[in-house]
C-alpha cells in the first residue's frame, strides 16, 4: 500500500460517539475516506451497491478523469499511445509499466510469434461445438483449458517465467480468436506465420483461405492496431474487477482471464458493441426515427436503452469512441463503403447530446457505439465483436492480475451484504409442510 493518510482526517460521529476516519488522497488528487477498520472501530460498514463510490485497489496502470473525458495508461495519453504506438507495444506499457525500446520490443515480438500456436489437441475442441455458437463461449472455454495443457505460474516464480506465461497467452488468445471464427465459418484453420505482425497474423488468420490470396492492407492493420489500443484497459471495470475478484483467491492466471471474458460477454459492457450494431440494423430495417428510439430509451416502461451510451464513469464524451469515430470514417473512406447504419448512428448522436435527458445524465457515446460499424467495413461477424474487445482488453486483464499478485496488501475479494431475508424460522417436517 503505497497511499498515506493526509494529515486530517475526517470525522464521523454516530448516536453521539465519534470515530476519525483517515482520509487517503491519489496522485491525481482523488480522496478517499479510508473505512479498512470502520467495522471494527464502530461496528458500521458501507453499503454502495455497483461500487459508485468505492475504491478496491490502489493500480498504477491506468487512469481515466470521468469528467474531463481523459484517459491515460501509465502516464500517457491514448491519443499519444493510438497514434504513435502498435498493440503490442501499449501490450508492452501495460504489462511492464515502461514503453519498449528497440531490443524490448523485438524480443517481446519474437516471444509472442514463438507461443502464437496452441496445442495440436487443443485445435480439436473447436469441433464440439456445434454450428453458431458464440465464439465468446469458445473464447472462455479454450483459456481456461489452456491450464491444462500449460503450467499454472507458481507463487515463486520469477519476472521471467511470468513474462513468458503471460506472452504465450496474449499470443495464443488471438490464435483462439481467428480459430473460433474459422470454426464458426466452416472454413480450415489459418495458422500464425512468423514473418507477420500481431494485427498482420490476426488478420491474415481471420480472412485468407486456401482458396483466396488475402491482401493485407497497412491501413487495415494501423486500424487494428488503433482499435484494440482503445480496448487495451480501463481502471476497475466490470471484467477487470472480476480478473482481480478470481486472482484475489490465488486462482491461476487462465481461470482469472476466462472469468473476465464472460464478464465482458454482457451487453452492458463489452456485449454492447455487438447490442449497438444489433440495435441499428433494428431502427434502420423498421425505419424508425432518431427521435422514436430516444423517446423508447427514455421510457421508464420501456427496457430498450440506447446502447453504446452513457457510462459510470465518463460524464462526458468518451476519449476512445472520439479516436473509434475518426477510425471509422478512415475506413468506409478507404473502402469506399457507404453503410447506413453509419448514417443512424451519427444522427442518433446529434439528436441525444442536444436532448436535456442525456443531458442532464451526461450520456455521451462510450467506446462501443462506433466500433460495431467499422468492425462490419473489415469484415467481422457481428458475434466476433465482442471477442476483438476481449482481445484488446487481455493486456489490461493480465496488467490488474500480476499488479494484484504483487500487491502484498491485498486480501481477498469478500463484499459484505445487508441481510434483508426472513429472521426466525421455526423448522417444520416435510410431512407437517402445507
Ligand atoms: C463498457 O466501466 C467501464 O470502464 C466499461 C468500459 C470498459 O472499457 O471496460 O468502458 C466498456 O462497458 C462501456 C459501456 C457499454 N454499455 C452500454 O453501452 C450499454 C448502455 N449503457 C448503459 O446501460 C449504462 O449507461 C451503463 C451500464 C454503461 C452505465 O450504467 P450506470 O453507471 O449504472 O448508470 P445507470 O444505469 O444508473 O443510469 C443512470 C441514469 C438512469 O436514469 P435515471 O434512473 O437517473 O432516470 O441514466 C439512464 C438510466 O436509466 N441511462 C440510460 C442509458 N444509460 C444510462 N438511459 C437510456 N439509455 C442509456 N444507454
Amino acid at each position: 500500500m503505497s497511499l498515506k493518510p493526509i494529515d486530517k482526517p475526517a470525522e464521523l460521529t454516530v448516536e453521539g460517539k465519534s470515530y476519525a476516519i483517515p482520509i487517503l488522497q491519489d496522485a491525481m488528487g482523488n480522496r478517499a475516506l479510508d473505512i479498512r477498520t470502520l467495522r471494527k472501530d464502530s461496528g458500521l460498514i458501507a453499503f454502495d451497491p455497483g461500487f459508485a463510490s468505492t475504491a478496491v485497489c490502489e493500480s498504477s496502470i491506468t487512469y481515466v478523469d470521468g469528467e474531463k473525458g481523459l484517459l491515460s495508461h501509465r502516464g500517457y495519453s491514448i491519443e499519444d499511445l493510438t497514434e504513435n504506438c502498435t498493440f503490442i507495444e501499449v501490450a508492452y506499457l501495460l504489462l511492464h509499466g515502461v514503453l519498449p525500446n528497440r531490443v524490448q520490443r523485438e524480443k517481446f515480438s519474437q516471444l509472442l510469434n514463438r507461443h502464437s500456436m496452441i496445442h495440436e489437441d487443443m485445435s480439436t475442441f473447436f469441433r464440439g461445438y456445434p454450428e453458431g455458437a458464440h465464439p465468446m463461449v469458445v473464447l472462455s472455454a479454450m483459456v481456461v483449458s489452456l491450464s491444462a495443457f500449460y503450467p499454472e505460474i507458481e507463487q515463486s516464480a520469477d519476472r521471467e517465467e511470468l513474462d513468458m506465461t503471460v506472452t504465450r497467452l496474449l499470443s495464443k488468445l488471438r490464435t483462439i480468436a481467428a480459430f473460433s471464427y474459422k470454426k464458426s465459418v466452416g472454413e480450415p484453420f489459418v495458422y500464425p506465420s512468423q514473418k507477420l505482425s500481431y494485427c498482420e497474423n490476426f488478420l491474415n488468420m481471420m480472412f485468407s483461405s486456401p482458396v483466396s490470396d488475402y491482401k493485407i492492407e497497412p491501413y487495415l492493420v494501423k486500424a487494428m492496431n488503433q482499435l484494440l489500443i482503445i480496448h487495451a484497459d480501463h481502471e476497475q471495470n466490470a471484467s477487470t474487477a472480476t480478473v482481480r475478484q478470481v486472482g484475489s483467491t490465488r486462482a491461476n492466471l487462465y481461470a482469472a482471464i476466462s472469468a473476465g471474458i464472460c464478464a465482458l460477454w454482457g451487453p452492458l459492457h463489452g456485449g454492447a458493441n455487438q447490442a449497438v450494431i444489433e440495435m441499428l440494423q433494428m431502427i434502420h430495417r423498421d425505419g424508425l426515427s432518431a427521435e422514436t428510439v430516444l423517446e423508447k430509451a427514455k421510457n421508464k416502461a420501456d427496457p430498450f436503452r440506447l446502447m453504446g451510451f452513457g457510462h459510470r464513469i465518463y460524464k462526458s464524451y468518451d476519449p476512445r469512441a472520439k479516436i473509434a469515430k475518426k477510425i471509422c470514417y478512415t475506413i468506409l473512406d478507404k473502402m469506399n463503403v457507404q453503410d447506413p447504419l453509419l448514417d443512424v448512428a451519427i444522427k442518433l448522436e446529434e439528436k441525444a447530446i442536444a436532448d436535456p435527458y442525456f443531458q442532464d445524465r451526461h450520456l455521451y457515446p462510450n467506446v462501443d457505439f462506433y466500433t460495431g460499424i467499422t468492425y462490419r467495413a473489415m469484415g467481422f461477424p457481428t458475434a466476433m465483436y465482442t471477442v476483438l474487445f476481449a482481445l484488446g482488453r487481455l493486456p489490461g486483464w493480465i496488467a490488474h492480475w500480476l499488479e494484484l499478485r504483487q500487491d502484498a496488501d491485498q486480501k481477498i475479494y469478500r463484499p459484505r451484504q445487508l441481510y434483508v431475508g426472513a429472521t426466525q424460522q421455526n423448522f417444520v417436517p416435510l410431512e407437517k409442510r402445507p
